[in-house]
């Protein structure tokens, strides 16, 4: 049996909150049901952040709203503050993902409050949980922006970006994602964060988000498997990047990660041809935008063979 790894698309959201056009809440929608179907575990739909800041996002509850009929597929969606949370718990979805900025010129940038205000904001998103009686029914998943550096501030300690994942984690995250907002994550780096992080949280879920913006995402992805990461954000086409942090650029990208994670032995679940046959369809919704990935571009090797079928 091949060991699963959780990708994570997370195209409608980081992918999204960049881009010129506004896509519509149908494509949207079509967009999540085909990702799915793909066999995608997770997509974090959308995000619960005020229309002025990102009208990309003035639909989140609508495509929530949409995509609450089972599909075998965790709908999830980020969150910034605890009215975001309110509006994601309102809207029904069953895992909630908040960000915190490990950078505090970043978390004033992208939140307009310090990290450790973020991190009180947290405990108040935890008793919202709880007043509403959602304790063991949502999900509170936990990112860590900028924890491998940031562009405005430059360096960002470890020692700091573990000290917030142990606050997340002891006031209730289900959840702890180091994410490399900007890029700026090297292998040796990637290595030594979560072997810090699985040491301070013991068995507490730990995942990982890359930027492809120096062209190490990839290389990333396998120094945090060597350390134990089993779950991965990935963008549809490598679309994504965070307006408030200068300079980001595209996520890694989904057809590739799962292509080099099947070729690794590890099962996704992911149909690949259908994900290709996706990316062509939202490439046509999103003119002028850059795109990234090889397997798009060149096709899955004759010899390629998903994990599940390599044992055989
Ligand atoms: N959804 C909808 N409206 C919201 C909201 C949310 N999540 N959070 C705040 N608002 C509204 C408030 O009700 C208020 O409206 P009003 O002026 O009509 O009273 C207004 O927005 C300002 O609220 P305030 O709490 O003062 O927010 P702020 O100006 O301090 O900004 C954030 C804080 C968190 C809302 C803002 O920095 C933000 O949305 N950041 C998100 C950035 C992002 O998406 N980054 C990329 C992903 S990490
Ligand atoms: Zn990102």
């Amino acid at each position: 049996m091949a060991e699963p790894v959780i990708l994570r698309e997370v195209g409608l959201r980081d992918g999204l909150q960049m881009v010129k056009t506004i896509v519509s809440t149908q494509d949207k929608l079509d967009f999540a049901r085909t990702a799915a179907a793909a066999g995608l575990p997770e997509i974090e739909a959308t995000s619960f952040v005020p229309p002025h800041i990102i009208p990309q996002f003035a639909d989140a509850a609508e495509v929530a709203a949409g995509l609450l009929k089972p599909m075998g597929t965790t709908i999830s969606a980020l969150v910034v503050n605890l009215k975001g949370a309110a509006r994601a718990f309102d809207a029904g979805l069953r895992k909630v993902n908040y960000v915190v900025s490990a950078s505090e010129a970043h978390s004033l940038a992208n939140a307009r409050r310090s990290t450790d205000a973020a991190l009180a904001e947290f405990r108040l998103i935890v008793a919202d949980r709880k007043a509403r009686g959602l304790d063991g029914q949502v999900v509170l998943g936990c990112g860590i922006a900028t924890a491998f550096g940031c562009t405005l501030q430059g360096e960002v300690s470890e020692q700091r970006v573990i000290e917030i994942a142990e606050s997340l984690a002891r006031d209730g995250a289900d959840e702890i994602m180091a994410a490399d907002t900007v890029g700026y994550g090297s292998p040796r780096q990637v290595r030594r964060m979560f072997d810090g992080l699985a040491a301070a949280l013991g068995t507490l879920p730990l995942a990982a988000h890359f930027h492809d913006t120096r062209g190490l995402g990839l290389a990333n992805v396998t120094a945090a498997l060597d350390a134990g990461v089993r779950r991965f954000d990935a963008s549809l086409g490598g679309l994504g990047g965070c307006p408030f942090a200068p300079g980001a650029t595209g996520n890694i990208n989904t057809e590739d990660t799962a292509f080099m994670l099947e070729a690794l032995g590890f099962d996704t679940g992911v149909d690949i041809t259908a994900l290709i046959a996706l990316r062509g369809r939202v490439e046509g919704w999103l003119p002028g935008e850059r795109f990234s990935g090889g397997i798009s571009r060149a096709g899955l090797p004759k010899t390629f063979r998903r994990a599940m079928d390599q044992a055989a």
